[in-house]
C-alpha cells in the first residue's frame, strides 16, 4: 500500500476523562490511518472508546476530557495539519469541520437543530464554506437531499426535522455532512437505530460517496456484520486500545486476536445455515476505573497465561495486518 494515500493519521492517541478525581483512560494509546477513497471500520463493544476517538479527531470532546498525548495529523494537499495542536474552537479547526472533515452522529437530533428547517441548516453550512449565491445554495440543498434519496426534496427542504422519519433524518444529516464535499466522513454508528432495509440504503449511499468523491470514511460500529459489508480496512478496539488491525480480508478471514475471533463468533455468517454456534463473549468488559494489568482482554480470554499481565506489543502478522496479543500464533493455528 502506498504511504501517501493517508488522509488522517492518529498516532498513540490518549484521551482521558477526569471525573470525581478519578481518571478514565478512555482512549489509551490508539494508532491508525484513514486512507483516501477507503472505508476504515472502527469496531468494538459499547464503551471501548470509539466515540471518544472520533470526537478527539473532530476536537469536539465533552467536558472533563482532554487529549493527553499523541498526534492527529490531517494531510491536506501539501500541508500537514496537526489537529491535536489546533485551538479547538479556533478558526482553523472550525474551517476543517464541515469543509474537510465531517461527522455524522448516532442520533441525528444532536446534529440537527429542531427550530430551523433542514434546508436552512444545509444552506448555512454552504454560506461558511462556499461562495455560492442564495439561489445556488437552495438549489444545492435540494440536490443534496435528492442525492440522498429523500423524496420530494423541493418540499422537504423547507420542512423541520421532526417532520422527517428516522431514516430520513439520518439521510438529512448525511446531506448536511456532505454539503461541502468533505475529504473525510466520520460516521458514528449512523444506522444503529434504523431497520435493516434503511441501513442497507444508507450504506449504499456512503459507498457511492466513497467512489464518486474519493471520500475517506471512518465508520464506527459495534457490529461485525457492518464491518463485513462496508470495510476496506478494520481496526478492532477493546478498552481504549486497538487490539488488531488490517485489511478486511486479513482481519475477518484470519483473525489473530482472541477478541476479534470472539466478536466474529458472536455473529451469524450468511450461508452457514442453522448449524452455527453463536457464542456470546464470556464475562463482561472490565470497570474502566479498575483495569486489569497488561492485556485488557485477559480476564475473558481462553489463551490467557502469566505473560498476559504484561502489555502486549503491536506485532506484525503479515503486510498491513497487526495484532496486540502474546499468543497470536496459537490463535492463528486454531483457525
Ligand atoms: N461525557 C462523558 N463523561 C464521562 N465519561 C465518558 C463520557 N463519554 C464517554 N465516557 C467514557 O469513556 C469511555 C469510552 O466511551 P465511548 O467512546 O463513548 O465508547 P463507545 O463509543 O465505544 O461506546 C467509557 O468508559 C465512557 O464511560
Ligand atoms: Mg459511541
Amino acid at each position: 500500500m502506498i504511504e501517501n494515500d493517508t488522509i488522517i493519521s492518529v498516532e498513540n492517541l490518549k484521551t482521558y476523562f477526569y471525573t470525581n478525581e478519578r481518571c478514565n483512560k478512555a482512549v489509551n494509546g490508539v494508532s491508525f490511518k484513514i486512507r483516501k477513497g477507503r472505508t476504515l471500520c472502527l469496531v468494538g463493544e459499547s464503551g471501548c472508546g470509539k466515540t471518544v476517538t472520533a470526537t478527539s479527531i473532530m476536537r469536539l470532546l465533552p467536558r472533563l476530557s482532554r487529549i493527553e498525548e499523541g498526534e492527529i495529523t490531517y494531510y491536506k494537499k501539501d500541508e500537514e495539519i496537526r489537529i491535536d495542536q489546533l485551538e479547538k474552537n479556533g478558526k482553523k479547526m472550525r474551517s476543517l469541520r464541515g469543509e474537510d472533515i465531517a461527522m455524522i452522529f448516532q442520533d441525528p437530533m444532536t446534529a440537527l437543530n429542531p427550530v430551523y428547517t433542514v434546508g436552512y441548516q444545509i444552506m448555512e453550512n454552504l454560506i461558511y464554506h462556499t461562495a455560492l449565491s442564495k439561489q445556488e445554495r437552495k438549489k444545492k440543498a435540494i440536490k443534496l437531499l435528492d442525492n440522498m434519496g429523500i423524496p420530494l426534496p423541493e418540499q422537504r427542504v423547507d420542512e423541520y426535522i421532526h417532520q422527517y422519519s428516522g431514516g430520513m433524518r439520518q439521510r438529512a444529516m448525511i446531506s448536511m455532512a456532505m454539503a461541502c464535499n468533505p475529504k473525510v466522513l466520520i460516521a458514528d454508528e449512523p444506522t444503529t437505530a434504523l431497520d435493516v432495509t434503511i441501513q442497507a440504503q444508507i450504506f449504499d449511499l456512503m459507498n457511492d460517496l466513497k467512489v464518486d468523491y474519493d471520500t475517506a470514511i471512518m465508520m464506527i460500529t459495534h457490529d461485525m456484520g457492518v464491518v463485513a459489508e462496508l470495510a476496506d480496512d478494520v481496526a478492532v478496539m477493546y478498552m481504549g486500545n486497538i487490539v488488531e488491525s488490517g485489511t478486511v480480508e486479513d482481519v475477518l478471514k484470519t483473525p489473530a486476536h482472541p477478541y476479534t475471533k470472539a466478536l466474529l463468533q458472536s455473529i451469524p455468517v450468511l450461508g452457514k445455515g442453522k448449524k452455527q454456534n453463536l457464542e456470546p463473549i464470556r464475562g463482561t468488559t472490565p470497570d474502566p476505573y479498575n483495569r486489569p494489568e497488561g492485556c485488557q482482554f485477559h480476564p475473558r480470554c481462553d489463551y490467557m497465561t502469566e505473560k498476559c499481565y504484561q502489555d502486549p506489543e503491536r506485532t506484525k502478522v503479515k503486510g498491513e495486518h497487526f495484532v496486540n496479543c502474546w499468543h497470536y500464533e496459537k490463535v492463528l493455528e486454531d483457525e
